[in-house]
């Protein structure tokens, strides 16, 4: 179960930086004794790579960065140092489990997106934010800049070599699918809707600064949660309830629950 405790604070709902020191062995550790997730990636990788990978020449550093982390984790790579720079970044993309994007900073210390592998996005597409600064990744999440714009920048030029940091996001999707790309329809909130067709999304975020590159390596592992299940646990259900309840119209509509807001307070 995750820690409910933690990622729904006994608060009314903001954006938070929710940053805690974490671990990359932790992190990236297989969880799905099914296989399923990596067979999963790898259909996408191999059917639609263009929509899943961006390996520009750019991120080079970080992705031989990343491999070299892959194996002091323990991960079995193929032998890749001969091969070409795609072919490098998708041995990490069959590999891992999580979903990961690489930053680098420009000439004024402005992290930007150079590239990674996304299969399981959140209602976005890697392709639209490649070559982005933070800021402008955040741009269609309401009051996010002004909130935590500050903070996250100064959080990504201080991030320490070693150091691991780790926070979640949640959203709440009809839909289990963990490919969520925007080129795949998105079912809509309405009064309909039952707690059976109902997840809770949760993305499990990892910080990790790379050597030598001074890129970022920003891990994100989804884990879905029915509905059902945090109803089984009062106190969880009661701050689900209350974040919904206080959310700004505006964070509502970006999360494209506003028409179901009520219903989905009921089901709590
Ligand atoms: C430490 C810093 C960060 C914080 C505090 C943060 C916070 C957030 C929050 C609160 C959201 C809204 C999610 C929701 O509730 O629905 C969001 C969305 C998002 N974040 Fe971050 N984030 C951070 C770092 C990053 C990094 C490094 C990336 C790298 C690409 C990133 C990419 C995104 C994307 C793509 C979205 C969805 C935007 C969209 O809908 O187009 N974030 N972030």
């Amino acid at each position: 179960m995750p820690d409910w405790s933690r990622i729904l604070p006994d608060a009314d709902h903001r954006w938070t930086m929710g940053l805690r020191p974490g671990d990359a062995a932790e992190f990236f550790r297989p969880r799905d004794a099914t296989g399923e997730v990596l067979r999963e990636r790898r259909r996408w990788l191999a059917d639609e790579p263009e929509k899943y990978v961006v390996a520009t020449p750019e991120c080079e550093s970080c992705v031989d960065d990343s491999l070299a982390v892959a194996k002091s984790l323990g991960f079995a790579l193929p032998n890749s140092d001969l091969k070409d720079l795609p072919t490098r970044a998708m041995v990490l993309g069959c590999a891992w489990e999580s979903d990961f994007v690489w930053l680098l900073p420009d000439d004024g210390g402005t992290y930007h997106v150079v590239g990674g592998i996304v299969c399981f996005p959140s209602s976005w597409a890697l392709t639209d934010k490649v070559g982005l600064p933070i800021g402008d990744v955040h741009a269609p999440v309401p009051g996010l800049n002004s909130a935590l714009g500050r903070q996250i920048d100064t959080f990504l030029a201080k991030l320490e070599p070693g150091a691991a940091w780790t926070r979640e996001n949640w959203s709440l999707s009809r839909s289990d699918e963990r490919n969520q790309h925007t080129s795949r329809p998105r079912l809509p909130f309405d009064d309909s809707i039952t707690a059976d067709d109902v997840w809770i999304r949760l993305e499990h975020q990892l910080l990790l600064r790379l050597r030598p590159s001074s890129g970022v390596l920003f891990g994100i592992r989804i884990e879905l949660v029915p509905l059902v299940e945090i109803r089984q646990d009062a106190e969880a259900a009661r701050r689900l309830a209350r974040a919904l309840k206080t959310m700004s119209q505006e964070a509502a509509e970006y999360k494209i629950l506003a028409p179901a807001r009520e219903r989905l307070i009921a089901l709590l």
